[in-house]
């Protein structure tokens, strides 16, 4: 039996469009899917979207639609960005889904059977954009601490649920399991801002709008938008429902991936919901940086957007997802700028990359008529390449259990500089001269095709498209392009190359950069 590996992105709220921020969420979380999936694991990656709340209800009024109407639209465009970005996901779940809101009704109604929901009645600070309560002392100059945009005051009968009573369990929970909120630096401010000072019972249900599930036995509230959306993640296992097999067989899960401004949410509501059910909690909470742009978080209420469907158009997507692996420390803020992702496009992808397969395709026309030569005479220069290469799948693996995403990369694009530099070192045009250079000369082609080989194999869970076209290439037959032959020497000589288009074409900055400026200065 296969390993299960049941990984999450939030959903996202079908309230607006999606910007190359939340695309960030995604495409890390594919590349992670794609990696396990590589590795031999039964993967489960569910993406969704979160459809209910006061925020869509406005939204849909303003626009004159039903809130169903609404979202229907919203929701078809993320999933033909994910088609765009070649997102793997095995799931998509909807809030408004028939599967999720018979779970959260379930769910509701046991913990108000059990007494840790209650009723009672909300007096307090409100943010709709974050669909966040706030206490007065949380505030930061009156408004909401987290987006800083105003609040607004509520007072409704409401259901509240005793995360206090769980607060204890929780706490000696994320002390005993250091793993559990990543990066570490996390743990240290859930457990100071929130959990050390004491929690609050949580308001659930909300009676001043329709938009939401309805509570079961009391249909004038509907449940909190946080505690509908969390429960996402089991009632897509069919959890509660008549067939559990999935929830059986992947929870719980082993990565929830998340922006850092909704780790709150998922490692103090969300597990307590599960205590309190019974249920065992996620291995792990990764909460990942914002991509920052003007020094501020990419987001539409700051008319700081960037769209991914213009980036894919202008530089192709596995640029795009190259860009957003590699130059953004997994964990922490990255900068988007025009100038960062043209440079990383032209030095990694079309000079390092691009260059190297080109020249050694070109190399292996010119010299060998199209066939790549066995390996013959050996010299000092080889060494570094081959250790580089043999080494390179434990070293992706390392940075890779870590969740080093850009490390992982980096690992990759370090044998793919060394190739370079051994083709200036061992000058193949000079070799090429003698006879006995040509011997020499084998050994240099085959080791760069072969090193070209293992690099888009590992690169296959990153980039979705160019480790085929290196494949197609090198002329790799289909058995030596998994991760099983992955091992050094498994290029067979005699494979035909063939020139195939340039990966990455170079782009001319200046020109590019003018533009764009035309186009309003970002893209
Ligand atoms: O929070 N940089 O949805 P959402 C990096 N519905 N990541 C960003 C970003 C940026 N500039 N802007 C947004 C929600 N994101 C809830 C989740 S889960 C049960 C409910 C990320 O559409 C953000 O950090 O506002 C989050 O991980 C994801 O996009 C969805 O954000």
């Amino acid at each position: 039996m296969k390993k299960t590996y049941y990984i999450t992105t939030p959903i996202y709220y079908a309230s607006g469009t999606l910007h190359i921020g939340h695309a960030y969420t995604t495409v890390a979380a594919d590349s992670i899917a794609r990696y396990k999936r590589q590795r031999g694991f039964d993967v489960r990656f569910l993406t969704g979207s979160d459809e209910h709340g006061q925020k869509v209800e406005r939204k849909a009024a303003d626009a004159g639609v039903t809130p169903k109407q609404y979202v229907d639209e919203v929701v078809k465009k993320f999933q033909d960005l994910w088609k765009l970005l070649d997102i793997s996901y095995d799931d998509f779940i909807r809030t408004t889904d028939d599967r999720h809101e018979v779970t959260v009704q379930k769910i509701f109604k046991q913990l108000y059977e059990q007494g840790d929901i209650y009723k009672s009645a909300y007096t307090g600070h409100y943010c709709t954009p974050c669909e966040s309560f706030w206490l007065e002392r949380q505030l930061k100059d009156g408004c909401c601490p987290d987006c800083g945009r105003p609040i607004e005051m509520v007072e409704e009968e409401s259901y509240f649920f005793r995360l206090s009573k769980y607060a204890d369990r929780l706490i000696a929970h994320i002390k005993a399991n250091p793993d559990f909120i990543q990066p570490v630096s996390r743990t240290n401010e859930m457990l100071q801002n929130f959990l050390l000072p004491g929690l609050e019972d949580l308001c659930v249900s909300r009676t001043s709008f329709k938009w939401g599930i309805p509570v079961e036995f009391d249909p004038k509230h509907v449940v909190y938008v946080w505690v509908d959306a969390l429960s996402n993640y089991i009632s897509a296992l069919g959890y509660g429902s008549d067939d559990d097999s999935l929830y059986q067989k992947y929870w719980p899960a082993d990565l929830h991936l998340v922006g850092k401004e909704i780790v709150r949410f998922h490692t103090i509501i969300w597990p307590i919901m599960l205590m309190a059910l019974g249920l065992p909690l996620p291995k792990q909470v990764f909460g990942h940086g914002w991509l920052i742009i003007d020094g501020g978080k990419m987001s539409k209420s700051q008319g700081k957007v960037v769209d991914p469907h213009t980036l894919c158009g202008r530089y192709g997507v596995d640029a795009i997802r190259y860009f957003l692996l590699r130059e953004i420390p997994f964990g922490s803020d990255g900068n988007f700028s025009n100038e960062a992702l043209i440079a990383r496009i032209n030095t990694d992808l079309a000079n390092d990359l691009g260059n190297l397969l080109s020249r050694t395709v070109a190399m292996i026309a010119k010299y060998f008529d199209g066939a790549i030569p066995a390996p013959f005479k050996r010299g000092e220069e080889d060494e570094l390449i081959e250790k580089l290469a043999k080494d390179l799948p434990s070293a992706v693996d390392k940075q890779m259990e870590a969740l080093h995403l850009p490390d992982a990369l980096a690992e990759i694009f370090k044998l793919i500089g060394a190739c370079n530099k051994y083709i200036d070192l061992t000058a193949p045009w000079t070799l090429a001269k003698t006879d006995e250079g040509r011997e020499r000369l084998k050994t240099v082609l085959y080791n760069l095709a072969e090193s070209l080989r293992i690099s888009a194999i590992l690169l296959t869970p990153f980039l979705t498209s160019t480790p085929q076209k290196i494949f197609e290439q090198l002329g790799t037959p289909t058995e030596s392009q998994a991760l099983d032959s992955v091992a050094f020497g498994g290029t067979v000589a005699g494979s035909l190359v063939s020139k195939g288009e340039a990966l990455f074409p170079r782009i001319d900055v200046e020109k590019e950069l003018a533009a764009l400026a035309l186009d309003n200065g970002t893209v």
